[in-house]
């Protein structure tokens, strides 16, 4: 596994880094336990990854209990990204008076007494624009020491540029992958100016990997996809296989987004050891250039004008 410096931190990041959001998520994910959720955090610890994202709401509350029991003994050797603003309880709070309370309530799960980064979980264009006090809170607890970085958690090339230009967030979390490739365009302004740069829902929710095709049926959080939606990405996935020449698309989607510069560590989301080890591996996978012209060829041809819904 290589590393990348993690923004200003003094501290070097993993770059496949590890997705909280399917720990214990029975209601959006299917079933896993505690106990398989602590011993997949924990593997994936001991095979060389030491940046965890969650957030208290995954799993209400579960995701980062189940970190927190996995890693608390090596918290150190860890990077640990937790969000706020979307409660362990389901609610959603994003005053600035409770965020004090609200990292407390994560330190609490996660079993450590400061955070590495705590990033606002898809605030609003207010907020992104710099044009309330949130940041400042934010700096202040920093200098208490509670947290050691702050930043955000947002999904789209306008969100992005404009909490660049406005503001001085240290950490960016941004969904971005072959079929959401938008944000790329900012990246080297980003790298600029020194920004952790971590990347969501690498694989599409699965998508990527090459293995869903348009029969796929989906339970959960992916159950939102309708029939037109299903068979665009289908065709789409089709026509990867057709440039890798391999019906396993994993290592191309993954090492797509590790080729851009900018990008500190691609989040993965898994739901069991197989996935997590593929995931890593694919890390040291060098995707070649004419390849990764086609992915943006596609994108640009097929994706651009008429965006795929997340
Ligand atoms: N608003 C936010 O801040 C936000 C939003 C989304 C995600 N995130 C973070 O980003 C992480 C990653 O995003 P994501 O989980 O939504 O999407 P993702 O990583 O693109 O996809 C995850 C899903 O893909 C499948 N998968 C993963 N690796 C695989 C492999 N090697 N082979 C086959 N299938 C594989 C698994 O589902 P199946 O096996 O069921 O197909 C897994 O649940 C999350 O865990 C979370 O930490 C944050």
């Amino acid at each position: 596994m290589k590393y990348n410096p993690f923004g200003k931190l003094d501290a070097q990041a993993s770059r496949i880094a590890f997705g909280g959001w399917q720990l214990g998520n029975t209601e959006f994910w299917g079933d896993m336990s505690f106990e398989d959720g602590v011993k997949l955090v924990r593997e994936a610890y001991e095979s060389g990854v030491n940046l965890f994202d969650t957030a208290p709401d995954y799993a209400n509350g579960m995701s980062e209990k189940i970190i927190g029991e996995a890693l608390h003994d090596v918290r150190d050797k860890v990077i640990i990204n937790t969000k706020l603003g979307h409660k362990a309880d389901g609610t959603t709070d994003f005053s600035v008076d409770s965020i004090e309370s609200q990292i407390k309530e994560s330190l609490s799960r996660l079993q450590t007494d400061y955070l590495d980064s705590v990033i606002l979980h898809n605030p609003d264009y207010d907020i992104l624009s710099g044009k309330t006090e949130h940041f400042n809170e934010l700096k202040r607890l920093k200098e208490t020491g509670l947290i050691r970085s702050y930043g955000v958690s947002i999904d789209t090339y306008d969100e992005l540029k404009i909490v660049i230009e406005k503001t001085n967030v240290e950490v960016i979390e941004i969904l971005f992958n072959i079929f959401f490739q938008s944000p790329s365009a900012l990246f080297t302004f980003v790298k600029h100016k020194k920004i952790a740069l971590l990347t969501k829902v690498p694989l599409d929710s699965g998508w990527l990997t090459g293995k869903y095709d348009q029969n796929a049926k989906f339970e959960g959080i992916r159950a939102r996809w309708d029939k037109n939606t299903i068979e665009r990405r289908a065709d789409l996935i089709r026509k990867m296989k057709i440039m890798t020449n391999d019906e396993n698309l994993t290592k191309y989607a993954i090492a797509f987004i590790l080729s851009h510069p900018g990008v500190t560590s691609v989040i993965t989301g898994v739901k069991n050891s197989k996935q997590l080890q593929e995931n890593i591996k694919a890390e040291s996978f060098e995707i070649p250039y004419k390849l990764r012209q086609q992915f943006i060829d596609i994108y640009s041809q097929q994706i651009k004008n008429n965006p795929l819904p997340w």
